[in-house]
């Protein structure tokens, strides 16, 4: 059959709807590595795709995504159009770093055992192409609140629009249905968010806590996170992304792994640049009390992409 017809599968977590439990590896590829790799990514890939079926009672699901910075080393011959290395920034103390890294693992599910099981598999396949350098955990806090106590993800696009917002269309053909990924790991400052007044906490973020109500636009702050995020386009429409964040940690230090899914960089672009560059000097108050340890980006493809590059 003529495979340009059909629609290029996307991998499910990219789109996949809110879990219990999220782990996520971090791998950096191995000298010459490139050459099984492909190969080795496209059977993950549909590893995770049947895992997910196998584990349907706990919405298990998962996407792998290559690094910016490794693309073109793993597959040489084409590149998405819009792939760039990770957008840093810094302005006084506030810092968004760049750490590149070649391989992205994000597995999630409602089951802690079932994450375990899957990302022992993803290592295990792993060995002697990529090491592990980084692996964190992460959970649904209550009723999806950050640990700063605030409800993240309101605002997220809900149904079909998930996909018109993640996936690639046909723009660029050959990466439809793949997605521009940016993950931050922010660690919070909770000592010093814990010493604010409630009204402190929710003209920071632009919403009230306890119901999560949008604050009206008249009383949004300059410096408030939604006021800072929420972008439009010239012609009105606005600068969406899909956040897939979750809040991760252990007694020692804790915070928000943030997630983008998006058909564009440029969206989490803008955004990040007006939380820390700012505007008229309003920067993102959140920054105060949170603060970037590290800033990746990412492209997820298609499986049937991988499946081609895997010869
Ligand atoms: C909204 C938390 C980082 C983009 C929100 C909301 C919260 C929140 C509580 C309001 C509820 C919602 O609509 O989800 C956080 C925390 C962060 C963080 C704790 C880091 C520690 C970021 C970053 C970006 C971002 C790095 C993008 C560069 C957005 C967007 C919205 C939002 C686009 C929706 C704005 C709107 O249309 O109302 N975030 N966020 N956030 N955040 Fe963040």
């Amino acid at each position: 059959h003529n495979k340009d017809t059909s629609m290029p599968r996307e991998q499910g977590g990219i789109c996949a709807e809110g879990n219990l439990h999220g782990l996520y590896l971090m791998f950096n590829a191995c000298e010459g590595a490139e050459a099984a790799l492909p190969r080795v990514l496209a059977g993950l890939a549909s590893w995770l795709q049947s895992s997910a079926d196998r584990n349907a009672d706990c919405a298990f699901n998962g996407f792998i995504a290559v690094g910016a910075n490794y693309w073109d080393t793993l597959y040489p011959k084409q590149r998405p159009a819009e792939l760039t290395p990770f957008p840093q920034f810094e302005a006084d103390d506030r810092q968004a770093p760049s750490q590149p890294v070649d391989l992205f693992v994000h597995l999630r599910s409602d089951r802690l055992d079932v994450n375990h099981v899957a990302a022992s598999e993803v290592c295990r396949r792993l060995i002697g192409l990529a090491d592990l350098v980084e692996e964190v955990r992460s959970f649904r806090y209550l009723d999806s609140r950050d640990l700063t106590g605030f409800v993240d993800g309101t605002e997220n696009p809900v149904g079909v629009n998930r996909r018109a917002v993640a996936l690639v269309g046909e723009e660029d053909r050959p990466f439809q249905n793949g997605s521009y990924i940016h993950t931050q790991r922010y660690v919070h400052n909770m000592a010093l968010w814990d010493q604010q007044s409630l009204k402190t906490q929710e003209d920071t973020i632009g919403r009230t806590k306890v119901e999560n109500h949008e604050y009206p636009s008249d009383a949004k702050a300059p410096f408030a996170h939604i006021k800072r995020t929420n972008l439009k386009h010239a012609d009105g429409s606005s600068m969406e992304i899909l956040r897939q964040s979750m809040p991760y940690g252990n007694m020692q230090e804790q915070g928000l792994f943030f997630i983008s899914c998006c058909n564009t960089p440029a969206h989490f672009t803008a955004q990040l640049r007006s939380m820390v560059m700012g505007e008229g000097g309003h920067y993102d108050h959140l920054l105060k009390y949170t603060q970037a340890v590290t800033g990746a980006a990412y492209f997820a493809p298609s499986i049937d992409f991988l499946e081609g590059a895997a010869g």
